[in-house]
């Protein structure tokens, strides 16, 4: 592979430079996406490999990130698994007829990613043949706690008031449908691995919302899941939490090879809480990004000097919003490629 840095820090060697990438770097702030969007739907765009490639290499080629994450969406699984999801311009992800009872979880099925999937699979393989090495190719799935959110909630939430009601009233039935989310997540990511993926972040955006002890009972065993049932030594995997400053040392013990953080707590500190042994990832406000380039650079480059060339790759600490500017976001990336002493 021509440029690894992403592979060498996630495992722990040594890098020359610290690698940078953005987590949702393939999306509205491109005017290139935009256009593509504008005569094709999300979901369709999520399962015609040609387009989702073709904005997938987007920010690989218009602003020069050190990986490309497939162009999908975390919600594409539970599509799979039966439940009806649709992606609305204004209110984002809708799932009509959200789970409430033990029938419906019994009525989800355990996908076979193949089958059901498929066009992930092939935008895997001909990503890796379109970037033949240039940089390393990452998949990524949603962790159970974040899509039994969605499946309960019907969208996106504010305070989790119907997922946290069947946490808290039925424990059992909520534990079945995070085993068989877990199970089906599982498959996914092999298959994504064994289709060519180098590099897989799992998502478990919303677990921050949870109580220390909550995240323990209900998130944690199932990220543990997950982790000890991927293959590491073909692909290293990173996990991301929003809001992940509470319950860090237990996120630690998580499995994953990577912590991918927010920007409320201190690069250092993190460091100091978790020991050597972990990458960490993150951890720019992504409303850093709507400031100056000058600003920009700077900020980037205290990060870098925080994350001490080894064992860090810098990104946001979430997504990249929409309206940010593209130069911006180049200036994010070039502050990573440009030698500091
Ligand atoms: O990172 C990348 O560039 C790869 C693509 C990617 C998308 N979604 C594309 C997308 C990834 C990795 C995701 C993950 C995802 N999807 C997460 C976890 C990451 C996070 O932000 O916490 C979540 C929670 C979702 C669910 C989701 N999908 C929401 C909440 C929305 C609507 C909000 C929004 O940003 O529009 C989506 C739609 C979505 N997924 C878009 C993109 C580019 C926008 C769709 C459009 O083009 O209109």
């Amino acid at each position: 592979m021509k440029n690894d840095l992403l592979i060498r820090a996630a495992r722990g060697e040594p890098v020359e430079r610290t690698p940078v990438w953005m987590m949702r770097q393939a999306g509205r702030y491109l005017p290139e996406y935009r256009a593509i969007r504008a005569d094709t739907d999300f979901l369709t765009l999520c399962k015609t490999p040609e387009l989702a490639v073709e904005v997938s290499l987007q920010p690989y080629r218009i602003i020069g990130v050190d990986a490309v994450i497939m162009f999908s969406d975390i919600l594409i699984p539970v599509e799979a698994m039966g439940q009806e999801v649709r992606l609305t311009e204004q209110k984002g992800p809708e799932l009509p007829d959200p789970i409430r009872t033990r029938d419906q979880v019994d009525r989800l099925i355990v996908p076979d990613p193949i089958e059901k999937t498929g066009f992930v699979m092939d935008i895997i393989r001909t990503l890796r043949q379109e970037l033949n090495g240039a940089v390393p190719l990452i998949g990524f799935a949603g962790a159970p706690w974040t899509l039994a959110a969605y499946m309960i909630e019907g969208g996106g939430s504010r305070n989790y008031a119907n997922v946290k009601r069947m946490m808290f009233t039925e424990p059992t039935t909520f534990h079945a449908l995070l085993d068989k989310i877990s199970d089906a997540i599982i498959l996914y990511l092999n298959a994504q691995i064994e289709a060519g993926a180098q590099v897989i972040q799992l998502f478990d955006s919303w677990a921050g919302e949870l109580s220390r002890e909550d995240y323990e009972q209900f998130a944690l065993p199932y990220e543990q899941k997950i982790f000890a049932s991927i293959n590491h030594s073909a692909a290293p995997a990173i996990l991301f939490i929003n809001g992940c400053g509470n319950f860090l040392e237990k996120m630690a013990t998580s499995g994953a090879d990577v912590l991918s953080i927010d920007w409320r707590i201190d690069l250092r500190d993190a460091r100091a809480r978790v020991g050597p042994q972990l990458t960490l990832q993150g951890n720019l406000d992504p409303c850093v990004l709507l400031s100056t380039p000058e600003i920009i650079t700077e900020k980037a480059r205290e990060l870098i000097r925080a994350g001490g060339g080894h064992r860090h790759i810098l990104n946001l600490g979430h997504g990249i919003l929409p309206m940010t500017p593209v130069e911006n976001a180049r200036a994010f990336i070039e502050a990573a490629k440009t030698v500091l002493e």
